[in-house]
């Protein structure tokens, strides 16, 4: 495999288009590429990008706003992976609709980023992600990312500023992570609880700690995504507040329908 470096092609405005995902490259052993800017104009320089840096698999996202984009991807050899839909709460303009004194939730303490990736492990055990929706990536290593991410949350500012979590007689049921976007939005990251504690109110004690959170620190708006098909985290979002705002598609594209596989010479 060619050793990762720091290669990305950029718009005239000087903004990635495509980057090298180094994380996904680990996990996966070939080499992963990202692009958040995926249109029919940029299209040809992410081609030749993944091409020169003899990429495996392309992750992409692109606004649904254009349908005739998707069906051109799509002939393009692009593969519809999931729909991402986002959720923005604007923290001036909304009340706190909601407050629940009676589940407990906090900062997580150094010590319990173990117990955060166990789980993450059972909440999100057999997740329909776009990961999980490509039938050529190792399941297996499918089904870690998410507690992967929720260790790394824990540990790393550059993944998340915070981790909030519910606990229930001394027992983690429930986490959100949170990312600063810019100095005046936050993101929701991974969010979930644990399955024999849901429907009894921790999900959106959690939520509201969220906003508590962002609103302590002055910020405008709170903005969080998920599948279009997840209806219970939607009920969540908009019970305290939310509103919906935009959505993309996820696509992935195979450069190399073998990758970290060495061709016969
Ligand atoms: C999303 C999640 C945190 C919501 O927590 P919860 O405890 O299930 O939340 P609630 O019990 O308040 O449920 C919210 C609503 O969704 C409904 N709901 C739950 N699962 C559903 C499903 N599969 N399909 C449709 N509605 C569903 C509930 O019935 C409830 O609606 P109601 O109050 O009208 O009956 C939890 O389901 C979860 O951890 N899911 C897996 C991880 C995940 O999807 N995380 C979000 C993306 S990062």
């Amino acid at each position: 495999m060619k050793p990762i470096q720091e290669v990305r092609t950029v718009t005239p405005s000087e903004r990635p288009v495509v980057s090298l995902s180094a994380i996904d490259t680990e996990r996966f052993g070939f080499r992963v590429a990202r692009t958040s800017h995926l249109t029919l104009d940029t299209l040809p320089d992410i081609n030749s990008f993944c091409e020169k840096e003899a990429v495996g698999l392309l992750i992409a996202r692109c606004s649904v706003a254009q349908l005739e984009l998707l069906q051109s991807l799509l002939r393009a050899g692009f593969e519809l992976m999931d729909t991402l839909v986002y959720y923005v709460h604007d923290l001036a303009r909304i009340p706190q609709r909601l407050t629940r004194e009676d589940v407990h939730v906090r900062s997580i303490v150094p010590g319990e980023e173990n117990q955060v990736k166990a789980l993450a492990a059972d909440i999100f055990r057999g997740y329909q992600g776009h990961y999980q929706a490509d039938k050529k990536l190792n399941p297996f290593k499918c089904e870690q990312i998410y507690q992967s991410w929720a260790y790394r949350a824990c540990m790393f500012r550059d993944v998340a500023d915070e981790v909030l979590v519910a606990d229930v007689d001394g027992r983690l049921q429930g986490f959100i992570t949170l990312k600063m976007n810019s100095s005046t939005e936050a993101e929701g990251g991974l969010f979930g609880v644990s399955t024999p504690v849901r429907g009894s109110g921790i999900a959106p004690a959690l939520m509201c700690r969220a906003l508590d959170w962002c609103r302590a620190k002055d910020l405008e708006k709170m903005v969080i995504s998920t599948q279009i098909h997840n209806i219970a985290s939607q009920k969540v979002w908009v019970r305290v507040g939310f509103e919906p705002s935009h959505a993309f598609y996820t696509l992935h594209k195979w450069y190399d329908p073998n990758p970290g596989v060495p061709s016969p010479s």
